[in-house]
C-alpha cells in the first residue's frame, strides 16, 4: 500500500447533505488545558462541506494533525480545499492551521477581525485571509454560510457559522462537552447519558465566567431554526437540541436545582466531623441531593461543576497559618472568578489557638452577595455539644433555603 492509498482510506460520516465529520478523538491527554481531568477523553470536532467550493470548519489539536490531514485528503479525493472557517482560535481547534496551509497553500482562512489577528499572532499567517463581519454570508455554491459573532463565549473572537441550506449550526465550543465519540457521532445514534454531567463540567470550568456573553449569543441565535448543532467537542446534537440549548440558558443564568454542596478541608478530621454534622442537618429538611466534597480529594473541576448544579453551598475550613486551608482558598477563588450567582450559603470552621477561617468565609459571603445562613459555626479544637447542635442548625437553615422551588436543569444526574 503506498502513501496515497493510506491517505484515501477514511470513510468520513456524512452528517447532513454534503457535510462530513472529519474530527478526531483524544484518548491520550490526561488533563485538558493541563488542569481538567479527562477520564473519558475528549473529541476535537471538525467538519467539511463539499460543494462547488470546499470548506473546512475548524481544525484539531496539532497532536492529531497527521491523521486529520489523512481524513481531509480522503474526503477531498484530489480536489482543492478552498476555505478554512475558524469559529474559535484556542489551539485545541486552531492547532492544525499551519500544517493545513502547508498541504493546501491556496486555502483562504476565514474569520472575523479578532480571529485574523490571532491567526497572525499564533501562527504568523497574514496572507490569503478573508475577514467577515457579523451576519455576512459566504456562498459555497448550494451551501450558504452565515456568520454570527458571539464574542466572549469564551474568547473574544468566538463566532458561530450557520449553514442556511442544511440548517446546521457550527457552534464552536458552545454546547460542547468532554467525552470521546465512541463509534457514533450524532446523539440519536448513541446513549448520551454519560455526556450530561461532562457538559456541565465543561461549561462551569471553561465558559462559566461568561454567563452574560452566553445569554447574548443565545438571543442572537433565537431566530434561527436548527436541524443540528455541531460543536467542537462531543456529540452532534440533533435529537436533544432543545435540551442542550435549555441547559446553556439555565447555566448561563446561574439557575440551579434543589440540593446542597458541602465542601470542606480537614487535616485531622475535626472539621470533617463538623461537615458530617452539617450534612445531617441538611438532610433533616428533606434535601435528597447532598454532595460532600473533601477538597483534598475531589477534583476541583468536579466541585465547581456541582456548585453550578445545586442551589446550596456550605463551606468548612480549619485555620491554617492564620488563613483558610489553602485548598479551600483555591476553591473560593475559582467561585469568585466565575461570578456564580443566586446561591444560598453557609459556613463553618475550626482552629486550635487563633481562629481566622470563619472570618475569611464571612468576607467571601459578603463578596458573593448570596443569601447567607443566619448562623455560622466556629469551633476551637474538638467538636463539643453546643457547636454540634449549631452545625445541625446551620445545615437545617441551608436545607430550608435550598428547597425554595427553582428552575431545574434537565438531565443533571
Ligand atoms: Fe475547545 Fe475554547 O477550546
Amino acid at each position: 500500500m503506498d502513501i496515497k492509498e493510506i491517505s484515501y482510506m477514511f470513510q468520513n460520516q456524512e452528517i447532513a447533505k454534503d457535510i462530513f465529520y472529519v474530527g478526531v478523538n483524544d484518548r491520550q491527554k490526561y488533563k485538558f488545558e493541563n488542569m481538567l481531568p479527562l477520564p473519558q477523553g475528549v473529541s476535537y470536532n471538525s467538519y467539511m462541506i463539499i460543494d462547488q467550493k470546499t470548506a473546512l470548519v475548524d481544525t484539531v489539536d496539532i497532536s492529531f494533525g497527521d491523521i486529520f490531514i489523512d481524513k481531509i485528503q480522503s474526503q477531498l479525493k484530489g480536489r482543492p480545499l478552498d476555505y478554512l472557517i475558524i469559529n474559535h482560535m484556542e489551539p485545541d481547534h486552531s492547532g492544525s492551521i499551519r500544517i493545513l496551509r502547508k498541504y493546501y497553500p491556496e486555502i483562504i482562512i476565514v474569520g472575523n477581525s479578532k480571529t485574523l489577528g490571532m491567526v497572525e499572532g499564533f501562527y504568523g499567517l497574514d496572507e490569503k485571509v478573508l475577514e467577515i463581519k457579523d451576519g455576512e454570508v459566504l456562498s459555497l455554491g448550494t451551501h450558504q454560510l452565515q456568520f454570527f459573532l458571539t464574542p466572549m463565549v469564551h474568547w473574544p473572537e468566538t463566532m458561530m457559522t450557520y449553514d442556511q441550506t442544511e440548517q446546521v449550526l457550527f457552534s464552536g465550543d458552545a454546547f460542547g462537552c468532554f467525552g470521546t465519540l465512541d463509534g457514533a457521532i450524532i446523539d440519536e445514534d448513541m446513549n448520551i447519558d454519560r455526556y450530561w454531567d461532562e457538559m456541565i463540567r465543561y461549561y462551569a470550568n471553561i465558559v462559566g465566567k461568561y454567563g452574560a456573553a452566553v445569554q447574548k449569543a443565545l438571543q442572537k441565535l433565537t431566530p434561527l431554526d436548527f436541524k443540528m448543532i455541531c460543536s467542537t467537542h462531543g456529540p452532534i446534537w440533533k435529537e436533544y437540541i432543545s435540551e442542550v440549548v435549555d441547559m446553556y440558558d439555565q447555566l448561563s443564568r446561574y439557575d440551579s436545582k434543589e440540593g446542597v454542596v458541602i465542601l470542606y478541608g480537614s487535616m485531622y478530621g475535626f472539621t470533617e466531623l463538623m461537615a458530617e454534622t452539617v450534612a445531617q442537618g441538611v438532610s433533616r429538611e428533606g434535601i435528597k441531593d447532598i454532595i460532600i466534597h473533601n477538597v483534598s480529594k475531589s477534583d476541583p473541576s468536579v466541585i465547581v461543576r456541582d456548585i453550578f448544579k445545586y442551589r446550596g453551598l456550605i463551606v468548612g475550613s480549619p485555620t491554617y497559618s492564620n488563613e483558610l486551608y489553602p485548598e479551600v482558598e483555591s476553591l473560593l477563588r475559582k467561585i469568585e472568578i466565575r461570578g456564580v450567582k443566586n446561591r444560598v450559603f453557609g459556613y463553618f470552621g475550626s482552629y486550635t489557638w487563633a481562629g481566622a477561617s470563619v472570618k475569611r468565609l464571612a468576607t467571601f459571603a459578603e463578596t458573593m452577595k448570596w443569601t447567607t445562613a443566619q448562623i455560622s459555626v466556629e469551633e476551637k479544637q474538638g467538636l463539643k455539644i453546643d457547636n454540634y447542635q449549631a452545625c445541625l442548625e446551620l445545615g437545617q437553615q441551608i436545607g430550608k433555603l435550598a428547597k425554595i422551588p427553582f428552575v431545574v436543569i434537565p438531565h443533571c444526574v
